[in-house]
């Protein structure tokens, strides 16, 4: 198992150029499920593990996946299959995602409930709720949920904005004649991203990034050719991290729009923030003011930046609060910013941070990708060596970071 070796408080200076949004090129792939035609999915994160992951996930099911560089072909191969392994669907979730397209277009499909994860029991009430709205019936067999009868195009009402429900539901309907209505849609920019494919696949989309996403779809689906939009949470990451640092960051292919409550939030807290077109800059000097927040689903903090914003929160001038309301365990990182020196005190949804002078490096293990990306700004900003362990978490999410921090006067390493 790798490690990450960080000798901290060096300031982060220079420029980083962002991958594409794991969180958007991973439903985009599965959309390739939608049709027999090529297509060409270009600013993929491919060395990614999730997304590496889910090529494995499309080859399960019966596609043709050719990568190179960040560029991704995905073809026909043989006859699809509607069952997605358990074998796959534990180690990545998002797996879960293969239901919307393949039970729109075949009338049938078993897919593994993924257990709970670290970070949560994560359900998936929400999308089978949903598939029972526009009429599949559903059994459970052996952990697997079976569902089946044709889908019918109508109007479905979400208990809550899931990103993942929403996806699986608009990939469906895209693939349904009629028109499907999403009520309490999730309004993240992956949703607008992956109604753009749909769209280049000739299903009709509208409301994408509201509340009240409207598909229009259609039986055949043709292949697309779609550039994924660059990762918000990475930038949002070299953001913190150059904020904890005292450093000063240009991000290039940063969509600021994407990222109008962090950039709040850092301005808050003291950090110079400028948003060019296409591009963001970040500079800070001295501790951030102490800066209460709460997580939301988008527009609001992402949960995805909870961590790496406690972590920044653990240097600030005073007592700051951070409220995690998206899921139920995401605290784990809490333990370890402790063993740096942080003082963050967690009871139920909220954690309690005591700003101190300096964190100071240590032995740290990482427990989910944004736990991980916590520890690595932590470690970065500390006086002294961390090591951090289970570097494959943060893996699955952050493509090449340690070149990438190198690059910018981080002294990372890695030892396998
Ligand atoms: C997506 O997960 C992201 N993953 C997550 O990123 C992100 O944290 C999350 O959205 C919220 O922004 C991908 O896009 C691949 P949800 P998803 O369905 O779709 C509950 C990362 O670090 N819920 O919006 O699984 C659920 O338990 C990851 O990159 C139900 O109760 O998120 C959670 O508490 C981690 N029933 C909340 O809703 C359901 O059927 C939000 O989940 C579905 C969800």
């Amino acid at each position: 198992m790798d490690r990450f070796l960080i000798d901290g408080a060096h300031p982060l200076r220079g420029v980083l150029r962002l991958s594409g949004s794991k969180n958007a090129a991973l439903p985009i792939l599965l959309a390739t499920l939608l049709t027999d035609e090529p297509c060409v999915i270009e600013n993929v994160p491919t060395r990614l593990r999730d997304i590496r992951f889910t090529f494995r996930v499309l080859e399960a099911v019966g596609k043709r996946v050719e990568v190179l560089g960040s560029r991704v072909r995905v073809h026909a191969n043989k006859p699809l299959k509607t069952r997605a392994p358990y074998e796959l669907v534990k180690q990545m979730r998002a797996s879960v995602l293969v239901a919307g397209p393949l039970l729109a277009r075949f009338g049938w499909v078993r897919v593994p409930i993924p257990g709970g994860c670290a970070i949560g029991l994560r359900p998936i009430d929400i999308h089978l709720q949903a598939f029972e709205d526009l009429g599949a019936r559903r059994t459970l067999d052996q952990g697997d949920i079976i569902l089946d009868s044709p889908l019918r195009a109508g109007p479905v009402r979400l208990k809550f904005p899931s990103v993942g429900a929403t996806e699986n539901l608009m990939m469906a309907a895209a693939a349904l004649p009629g028109v499907t209505t999403i009520r309490n849609a999730a309004r993240e920019p992956e949703i607008e991203d992956l109604a753009r494919c749909l769209i280049g696949m000739g299903a009709r989309v509208s409301g994408a990034g509201s509340a009240t996403v409207v598909v229009r779809g259609c039986r055949t689906l043709r292949g697309v050719v779609h550039s994924v939009i660059p990762d918000r949470i990475e930038a949002g990451t070299f953001m913190l991290a150059a904020a904890a640092t005292q450093g000063s960051l240009r991000l290039l292919d940063a969509q600021p729009a994407h990222l109008k409550a962090v950039t709040a939030a850092l301005r808050r807290a003291g950090a110079v923030v400028r948003e060019g077109k296409g591009d963001i800059l970040v500079s800070m000097k001295g501790r951030p003011r102490p800066v209460s927040l709460s997580t939301s689903p988008y527009p609001g903090f992402p949960t995805d930046l909870q961590a790496p914003w406690l972590a920044w929160m653990c240097l600030a001038r005073g007592r700051s609060r951070v409220r995690e309301t998206v899921f139920e365990n995401r605290f784990l990182h809490a333990a370890e910013l402790g063993r740096m020196g942080g003082r963050v005190a967690v009871s139920a949804d909220t954690a309690v941070v005591e700003g101190v002078p300096a964190l100071s490096g240590a032995p740290i293990m990482a427990s989910d990708i944004r736990a991980g990306a916590a520890l690595v700004v932590a470690a970065l900003a500390a006086r002294g060596r961390s090591i951090i362990q289970r570097v494959y978490h943060i893996d699955r999410g952050y493509e090449r970071v340690e070149a990438k921090l190198r690059s910018v006067g981080a002294r990372i390493r890695r030892v396998k």
